[in-house]
C-alpha cells in the first residue's frame, strides 16, 4: 500500500513537471538574459528562440512601457534585441502571440547596479552576477554568430562592423562621448580575463572579465597620470583605491570624460551633504555659495561644478583643492 502511494506520488510529480516543462516550451524560449541577474552596463540582450508554428508575433515591454515588436517567421529560429535599462530594478516582459492572442508570457527582473548612488549599489536578495561568455552559452549562438576574438592587440578596426563583438554589442558605444579603445573595438585591451581582489569569484566564469580594481588596466595606457597623481600629497579615496570605473564609464557616456553622470551629480551622489554648498564660505548670515547652475569664471564655456574647486583624483592642497594652496582658490574666480 505504502509503496503504491509512493509510486503514485512519483508519477504525479513526473506528470506535473512534464506539464510545467511543456508549458515552458510553448511558443518560445528565453535564452538570455538569465533570471535575477545583476547588470553593470545599461544594456541587456534579449534572445528568444521561437516556434513559428505556435506563435506569429513577439513583444518585449519594459517597465517604462516601451514596447518592441518582432514578427516571427518560418525562416528564422532566433530573435535578438538589445534593450536599454534604467538604474535599479527593471522588470521586462516578453509575450508570444498567435492571431493576436497571448500564448505565453515571461518576465525578467534585472538589477542595473550603480557604483556611485548608495540607494542602488546593492541589489535585492536573490540577485547575482550571471556571466554570459562561457562555452555552454556561446554554443547556443554559434550557428549565426562568430564567437571568436578577431582583434589584433593595439590595432584599431578600420571598419568596426568587422569586429566579431560588434553584432551583439553595438549599442555599447552609442552615447555621445566614446572612449578610444572601446570605440575602436579593442575590447580585450581591458577585458583580458583577469580578476582582482574585489572580483576573485569571477575567475574563469567568463572569458572577458576585467580586474576589479581596474586601475592597472587604465594606467597601462594612461601612464602619465599614474606618475602625476602619485606625486601629490592628498588622494581621493575612490581613485586611490584604483576603482576608476566607479566614476568613469569605460565605453561611452553622455558626459565628457566618459563620466557615469555629469560631475555635480556624480559627486553629490556620494557627498549628499555638500548639495547646499554651505561648506565653502562659513560666515553667518551669508547665502550658500553656488556649486552649480552658474558659469564658471575660471573655465571658459563651462558651468560651475564641484570640479571647479576640487580635483577628483589628487591634489597638493588639503580637501583636494584645484589650487596649490587653499589661499589661492578664491582668487581663481574672484579677482579684486
Ligand atoms: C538563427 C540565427 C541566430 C541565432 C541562433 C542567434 N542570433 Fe543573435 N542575431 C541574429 C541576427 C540575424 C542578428 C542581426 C539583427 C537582426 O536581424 O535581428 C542578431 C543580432 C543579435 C544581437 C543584437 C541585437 C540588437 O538589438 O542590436 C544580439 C545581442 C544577439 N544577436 C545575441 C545573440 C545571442 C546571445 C545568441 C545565443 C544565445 C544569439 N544571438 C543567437 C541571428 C541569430
Ligand atoms: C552572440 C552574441 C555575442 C557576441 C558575438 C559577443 N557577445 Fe559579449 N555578451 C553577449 C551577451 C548576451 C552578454 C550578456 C549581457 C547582455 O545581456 O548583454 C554578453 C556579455 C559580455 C561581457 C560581460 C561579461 C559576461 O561574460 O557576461 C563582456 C565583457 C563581453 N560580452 C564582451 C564581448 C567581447 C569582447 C566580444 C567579442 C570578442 C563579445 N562579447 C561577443 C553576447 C555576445
Ligand atoms: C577601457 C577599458 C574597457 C574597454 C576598452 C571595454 N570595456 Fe567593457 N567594461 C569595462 C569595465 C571596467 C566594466 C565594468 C562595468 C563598470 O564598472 O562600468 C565593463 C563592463 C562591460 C560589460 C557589462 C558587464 C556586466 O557585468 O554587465 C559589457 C557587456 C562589456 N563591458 C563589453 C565590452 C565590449 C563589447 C567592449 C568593446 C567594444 C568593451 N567592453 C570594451 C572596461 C572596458
Ligand atoms: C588601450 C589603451 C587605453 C586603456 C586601457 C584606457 N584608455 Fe583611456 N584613453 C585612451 C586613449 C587613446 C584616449 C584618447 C587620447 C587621450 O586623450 O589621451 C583615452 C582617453 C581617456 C579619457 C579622456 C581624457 C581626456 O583628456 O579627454 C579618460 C577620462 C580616460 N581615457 C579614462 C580611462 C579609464 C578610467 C580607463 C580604465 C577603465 C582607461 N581610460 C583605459 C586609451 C586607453
Ligand atoms: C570620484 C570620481 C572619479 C574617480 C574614482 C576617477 N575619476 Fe577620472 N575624472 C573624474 C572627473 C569628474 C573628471 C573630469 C575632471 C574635470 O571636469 O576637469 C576626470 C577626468 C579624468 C581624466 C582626464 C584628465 C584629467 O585629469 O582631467 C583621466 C585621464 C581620468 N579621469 C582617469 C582616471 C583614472 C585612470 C582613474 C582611476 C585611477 C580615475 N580617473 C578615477 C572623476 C573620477
Ligand atoms: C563613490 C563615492 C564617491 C564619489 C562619486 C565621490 N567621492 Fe569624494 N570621497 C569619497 C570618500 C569615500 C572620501 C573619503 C572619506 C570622506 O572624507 O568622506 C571622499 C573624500 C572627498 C574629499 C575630501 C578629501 C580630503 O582630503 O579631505 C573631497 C574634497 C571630495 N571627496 C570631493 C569629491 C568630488 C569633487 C567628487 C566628484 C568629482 C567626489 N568627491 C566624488 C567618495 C566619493
Ligand atoms: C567654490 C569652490 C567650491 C565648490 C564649488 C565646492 N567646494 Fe567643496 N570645498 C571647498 C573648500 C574651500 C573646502 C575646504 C573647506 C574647509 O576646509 O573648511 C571644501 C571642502 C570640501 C570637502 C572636505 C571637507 C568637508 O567639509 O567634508 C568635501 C568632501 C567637499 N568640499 C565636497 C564638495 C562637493 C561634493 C562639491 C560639489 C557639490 C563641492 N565640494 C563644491 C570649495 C568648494
Ligand atoms: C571656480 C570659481 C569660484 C571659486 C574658486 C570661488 N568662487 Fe565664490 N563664487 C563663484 C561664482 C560663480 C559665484 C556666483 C556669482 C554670481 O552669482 O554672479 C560666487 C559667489 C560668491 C560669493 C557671493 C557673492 C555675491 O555677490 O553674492 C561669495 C561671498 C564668494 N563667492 C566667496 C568665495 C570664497 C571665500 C571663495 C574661496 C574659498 C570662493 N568664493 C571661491 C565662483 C567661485
Amino acid at each position: 500500500m505504502r509503496r503504491y502511494i509512493c509510486i503514485k506520488y512519483i508519477l504525479s510529480l513526473l506528470f506535473c513537471s512534464f506539464l510545467l516543462f511543456a508549458q515552458d516550451e510553448t511558443g518560445f524560449r528565453l535564452l538570455n538574459p538569465q533570471i535575477s541577474s545583476i547588470n553593470e552596463e545599461r544594456i541587456a540582450s534579449f534572445v528568444i528562440e521561437a516556434d513559428s508554428q505556435k506563435i506569429d508575433f513577439i513583444s518585449i515591454t519594459t517597465d517604462a512601457n516601451k514596447t518592441f515588436s518582432i514578427e516571427v517567421n518560418e525562416e528564422r529560429s532566433h530573435y535578438c534585441k538589445s534593450i536599454n535599462l534604467h538604474i535599479g530594478l527593471n522588470s521586462i516582459k516578453v509575450a508570444g502571440y498567435k492571431n493576436a492572442l497571448v500564448i505565453k508570457e515571461q518576465s525578467r527582473e534585472l538589477f542595473f547596479v550603480s557604483k556611485v548612488d548608495k540607494d542602488f549599489r546593492y541589489p535585492p536578495e536573490g540577485y547575482s552576477k550571471k556571466h554570459f561568455h562561457n562555452q555552454e552559452n556561446e554554443k547556443l549562438c554559434i550557428k549565426c554568430h562568430d564567437m571568436s576574438v578577431n582583434e589584433v592587440s593595439g590595432v584599431a578596426f578600420e571598419d568596426i562592423t568587422k569586429s566579431n563583438c560588434y553584432g551583439c554589442h553595438k549599442s555599447i558605444n552609442k552615447e555621445k562621448h566614446s572612449h578610444a579603445p572601446s570605440v575602436n573595438w579593442l575590447c580585450t585591451s581591458c577585458h583580458n580575463g583577469e580578476v582582482g581582489v574585489f572580483n576573485k569569484a569571477d575567475k574563469d566564469r567568463t572569458k572577458y572579465s576585467v580586474p576589479d580594481p581596474i586601475e592597472g588596466v587604465c594606467f597601462s595606457c594612461h601612464k602619465k597620470y599614474k606618475e602625476e597623481w602619485s606625486k601629490k600629497r592628498f588622494h581621493h579615496e575612490p581613485a586611490e583605491s584604483g576603482r576608476c570605473n566607479r566614476c568613469h564609464n569605460a565605453h561611452s557616456s553622455l558626459s565628457e570624460f566618459y563620466l557615469k553622470k555629469p560631475s555635480w551629480e556624480l559627486c553629490t551622489d556620494c557627498h549628499k551633504d555638500k548639495i547646499e554648498g554651505m561648506h565653502i564660505v562659513k560666515t553667518f548670515g551669508r547665502k550658500a555659495h553656488p556649486t552649480h547652475n552658474v558659469k564658471d569664471p575660471s573655465r571658459e564655456g563651462k558651468d560651475l561644478s564641484c570640479t571647479s574647486c576640487h580635483n577628483p583624483h589628487a591634489s597638493n592642497a588639503p580637501s583636494l583643492l584645484q589650487s596649490e594652496t587653499s589661499m589661492g582658490l578664491c582668487s581663481r574666480c574672484h579677482k579684486k
